[in-house]
């Protein structure tokens, strides 16, 4: 890789101070997709991978950690989610393994969690949907923020990252750390955003079918062949029947999920199912999902959650030549600026 010009260490380097990692990169946590083989990779080649602990037991992630490390002598991180009834262990297990970085996502850390962490002398990242509660986590100790919109892949908020980052880095961004995450395809919008103040950047989609990740040749076959409009967000057909927005890629699996909610309405106007078995029945329906399409190679029916940018994502890469590629196209837009006078 060429050496990277003044300007974009400069723009990178806190994110680099806080990572430890040489670019100012993360690899966000993609469960199944995040383990060992392509984390490792991303910290290897200078960025900085993060575990997807997911629905993992403590003892799954205790091994998952042990074997990260073996192959990777550089930082990591593990992601964390807050409803994991067995949080407390699991950030036990990151503590005993002395994981520099937690990141809490999927709603607000619960009481003690953040303290927990940081007793171990780990940092702590929360993801911020909003700038009121950006303050908050901040406030109740959080290292730094990953601000993720809508254009992501996975579980999404309402709102862009071209609208939150506008929203959020003019007031945060000269005293604290924040990320940006969300439809990060080339290098150019990762320069932007360092411009505008970020720490640095997150992405997903970028990685998730790079030599080094273990989803099946099928999910990433699925992602080279598809634009940026087929990776859309689930719809909720009714107000009963809450739905956690997820951005995949348009299959058999997301009509029939549009379908399965017609049907459940109507046995609930019927009255033949209560409320609860309702909601149930919607909340289950993407069991064990992701699993299938990104495991099993089941790409019609299991959730190949994808961001927009997959329309940029075209051929499988080494995360190396991903990362140098990145950090190219920032580096040259970076110099294409007009000198301050
Ligand atoms: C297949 C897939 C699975 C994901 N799983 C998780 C997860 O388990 N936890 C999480 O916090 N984010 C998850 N994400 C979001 C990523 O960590 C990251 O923030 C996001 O992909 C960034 O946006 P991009 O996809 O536009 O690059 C997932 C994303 C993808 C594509």
């Amino acid at each position: 890789m060429r050496a990277l010009s003044d300007k974009t260490k400069a723009l990178m380097a806190r994110g680099t101070e806080f990572l430890g990692s040489e670019h100012a990169i993360m690899c966000g946590a993609m469960s199944w997709v995040s383990e060992r083989n392509l984390v490792s990779a991303i910290s290897n080649a200078g960025g900085f991978g993060v575990i997807a602990c997911g629905a993992m037991t403590p003892a799954l992630l205790d091994a998952e950690i042990a074997a990260t490390k073996a192959m990777t002598t550089r930082p990591f991180g593990v992601n964390l989610i807050t409803m994991h009834p067995a949080l407390f262990d699991l950030i036990a297990v990151c503590s005993k393994h002395r994981v520099s970085h937690v990141v809490l996502a999927g709603g607000i850390p619960p009481k003690g969690s953040v303290e927990a962490i940081k007793e171990s002398g780990a940092k702590v990242l929360c993801f911020a949907p909003t700038l009121a509660l950006g303050k908050k986590l901040l406030r109740s100790g959080a290292d730094a923020l990953v601000i993720e919109g809508s254009e992501a892949g996975g579980h999404i908020g309402p709102v862009s990252t071209s609208v939150l980052a506008q929203e959020i880095l003019p007031s945060l961004a000269a005293d604290h750390l924040v990320f940006v995450a969300g439809g990060i395809g080339r290098g150019e919008a990762m320069a932007a955003y360092l411009e505008m103040g970020a720490a640095g950047v997150q992405l997903g989609t970028r990685f998730a079918a790079a030599s080094e990740s273990i989803a099946h040749p099928a999910f990433k076959k699925a992602f080279f062949r598809a634009s940026a409009r087929e990776a859309v967000a689930s719809v909720q057909v009714d107000p009963r029947l809450p739905v956690i927005p997820v951005r995949a890629l348009k299959n058999k699996g997301t009509e029939e999920f549009t379908a399965k909610q017609v049907e459940v309405a109507k046995l609930l106007d019927a009255g033949s199912v209560d409320m609860g078995e309702a909601q149930l029945q919607i909340e289950h329906y993407w069991a064990g999902a992701l699993r299938r399409a990104v495991i099993d190679g089941d790409v019609e029916n299991g959730s190949v959650m994808a961001g927009q940018s997959v329309g940029m994502v075209t051929k499988e890469e080494p995360v190396a030549d991903i990362i140098a590629e990145l950090v190219g196209e920032c580096d040259a837009a970076l110099a294409q600026r007009p000198v301050a006078a």
